[in-house]
């Protein structure tokens, strides 16, 4: 480490873009002083506290919760969405999984469902119109009863809390060379098609949640399995099965 208390420095070749419509382009900026157990984000925070002292624009991001949670923040760093380390989101990635002195390019979400609006923020609402097709019950299911007398057993209960963990941070959606969203689909019907309340509107969830996704532009899965790779929550490609199995059930009418 070179810097004053071990702190680094590093190269920074961002992705700024003014607007959607507004060509894009990578600009690089040194960075130093970096503390190894800075977060991504507090690092462009630094960045951005340098570039608004200097009178520049500050580079736009998305984030919220910064544990892991929300889904906002997720960017591409070396060509990986969320960066280099597996089961992890930008905003929980620390600078000390980057050598000191490298360079590291920070770029968008790149699909065609999912606009840049300004720098490395993306427009994600394309997930928030699937979900309103399908992804919830809505039946009444009265007040959360006695724990013991929910029979679901205990592997059902943990299947659906595995597909339950995604967080939409659209991660899947930016490495699939298809740009296919059938990971966080798959997820959504998955979680509610293993759950006693998720059955009656099994039929209507899939077929209009399907087919929310290819109105909205994403591509088809062809099993590449570059979602699953990305996926900080590591949500499997067996949603992707389960939602495919769905689908064929439901234009059978065997739903
Ligand atoms: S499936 Fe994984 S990568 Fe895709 S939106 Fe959900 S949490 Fe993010
Ligand atoms: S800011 Fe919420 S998951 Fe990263």
């Amino acid at each position: 480490m070179n810097g004053e208390n071990g702190t680094r420095s590093y190269t920074l070749r961002i992705w700024r873009q003014d607007g959607p419509d507004r060509p894009g382009r990578f600009v690089e900026y040194p960075v130093s002083g970096i503390d190894p157990n800075m977060s991504f984000l507090e690092m462009l925070d630094q960045l951005n506290e340098e570039l608004l002292r200097h009178g520049e624009r500050a580079i736009e991001f998305d984030s919220d919760c910064r544990e892991g949670i929300c889904g906002t923040c997720g960017v591409c760093i070396d060509g990986r969405p969320h960066g280099p380390v597996p089961n992890t989101t930008t905003c929980t990635l620390r600078m000390r999984e980057f050598p000191d002195g490298a360079t590291i390019t920070v770029e968008p979400f790149r699909a065609k469902a999912f606009p840049v609006v300004k720098d490395l923020v993306v427009d994600r609402s394309a997930f928030d119109r699937i979900v309103q097709k399908g992804g919830f019950v809505s039946v009444n299911v009265g007040s959360a009863p006695e724990a013991n007398t929910v029979l679901v057993p205990k592997d059902v209960a943990e299947e659906a809390m595995d597909s339950a963990a995604c967080i939409g941070c659209g991660a899947c959606v930016a490495a699939c060379p298809n740009a296919s969203a059938a990971l966080f689909v798959g997820a959504k019907i998955r979680h509610l098609r293993l759950m006693p309340h998720g059955q009656p509107e099994r039929r209507r969830r899939v077929l209009s949640m399907v087919a929310q996704m290819d109105e909205e532009g994403f591509g088809n899965c062809s099993n590449h399995g570059e979602c699953e790779a990305a996926c900080p929550k590591s949500i499997s490609i067996e949603n992707i099965a389960t939602m495919r199995r769905e689908y064929w059930l439901a234009l059978l009418g065997l739903l």
